[in-house]
């Protein structure tokens, strides 16, 4: 192996995703993604036990997906990388159990990651190594505001949120909307004809005492409850909803505090590069609310491609390939998954 371009597998199962890709120091060979996601919309959301056994359905023929794209075999590998948390204890289970197994068994060294900081990790595949950096990790289950000095090593947390995930905040106004299960890419649609400042919904923990206490948290739970009472007042008065203007009002209020946030957090660091990760990084209007301002600021932002954004076993690979190249230590085989691992611990 060449130590800087280390051939690695990542597989991911912390939520409905089963993942596997595989890279070659920084460059993605392959990126395989079974999803299980539609046996989960008529319930609105992950049913974990659902998830856990499509993840041992699709285990070994996404790893033979992976390989075959790759045009490599699992003998060829360097190292095996794996998400040991935070999410479903079972579904985590199933791709640490794979992913020891194969580690054991090729007599190859397991990395256990931790899943946010791979969400972070992902954009070196795309836009080279990482400087030290901010990072904005919006995900479905969390939200939080990063100083990331070396993904492979250490992470800061700067402020998180308080009640619900900006995720969760999507997934929750689309059903209040009846648009249907995960919300973010609906809402993100919806929006698009939708009017922005039709609605003025509350920016939480943005003024006075709130930010001073808060001054890099969030808070999405109010927003989600504006947004319900809006809807209930239009219906009891026998008034139409338009959808996509409450789509578009409800993002550009969650999208105007992450962004707002994230550039303070940037400024008060003196970071010069912003990196934003996670599922609700796909957002178009994030994506071009961050990159307006973060010019204005002169800030470098990176953002992956959205199908790097949200759940893949790439991004598990890529914070594997970068631990190998950088020297660090592999897991213990006995490690125990982790399904409220803390975002400051990157490995197992
Ligand atoms: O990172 P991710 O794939 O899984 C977790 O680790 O949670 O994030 C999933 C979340 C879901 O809440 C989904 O609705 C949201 O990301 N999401 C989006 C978009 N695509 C996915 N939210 C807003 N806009 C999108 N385009
Ligand atoms: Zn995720």
């Amino acid at each position: 192996m060449s130590p800087n371009e280390p051939l690695v597998l990542g597989i991911e199962t912390s939520c409905d995703e089963t993942g596997v890709g595989i890279v070659a120091g920084s460059t993605l060979l392959a990126d395989a993604v079974a999803s299980s996601v539609e046996e989960h919309a008529r319930f609105g959301g992950v049913v974990p036990e659902i998830a856990s056994r499509a993840h041992v359905d699709a285990m070994l023929p996404t790893i033979e997906r992976a390989c075959a794209t790759a045009g490599v075999t699992l003998r060829d590998l360097d190292a095996i990388a794996v998400t040991a948390g935070p999410g479903h204890a079972g579904a985590l289970l199933v791709g640490t159990a794979a992913a020891k197994a194969l580690a054991l068994g090729l007599g190859k060294p397991l990395y256990g990651v931790n899943h946010l900081a791979a969400h972070v990790a992902v954009d070196r595949l795309q836009h080279g190594e990482l400087p030290p950096c901010l990072a904005l990790l919006v995900s479905g289950g969390h939200s939080s505001l990063l100083w990331v000095p070396d993904i492979t090593e250490s992470v800061e947390s700067l402020g998180a949120t308080i009640d619900d995930a900006a995720g969760e905040a999507f997934d929750k106004v689309a059903r209040v909307l009846g648009l249907g299960f995960p919300g973010g890419p609906l809402i993100d649609a919806a929006a698009r004809t939708g009017d922005p400042e039709f609605v003025a919904f509350p920016r939480g923990l943005t003024r006075g005492r709130d930010l001073e206490r808060h001054r890099f948290d969030f808070s999405f739970s109010g927003l989600k409850t504006a947004v319900a009472r809006w809807v209930e007042g239009r219906q009891a008065a026998g008034q139409p909803v338009p959808v996509n203007d409450v789509a578009a009002s409800f993002q550009e209020a969650v999208c105007d505090v992450l962004v707002r946030k994230a550039v303070d957090a940037c400024t008060d660091r003196g970071a010069e590069t912003l990196v934003l990760g996670g599922g609700v990084a796909a957002n178009s209007r994030l994506r071009e609310l961050a990159a307006q301002r973060c010019a204005q600021r002169g800030i470098t932002l990176r953002v992956p491609r959205p199908g790097l954004c949200t759940d893949n076993g790439a991004m598990v690979a890529a914070l594997g390939a970068a631990s190998v190249a950088a020297g660090r230590p592999p897991s213990h085989l006995d490690f125990v998954t982790d399904s409220s691992m803390r975002v400051t611990r990157v490995s197992a």
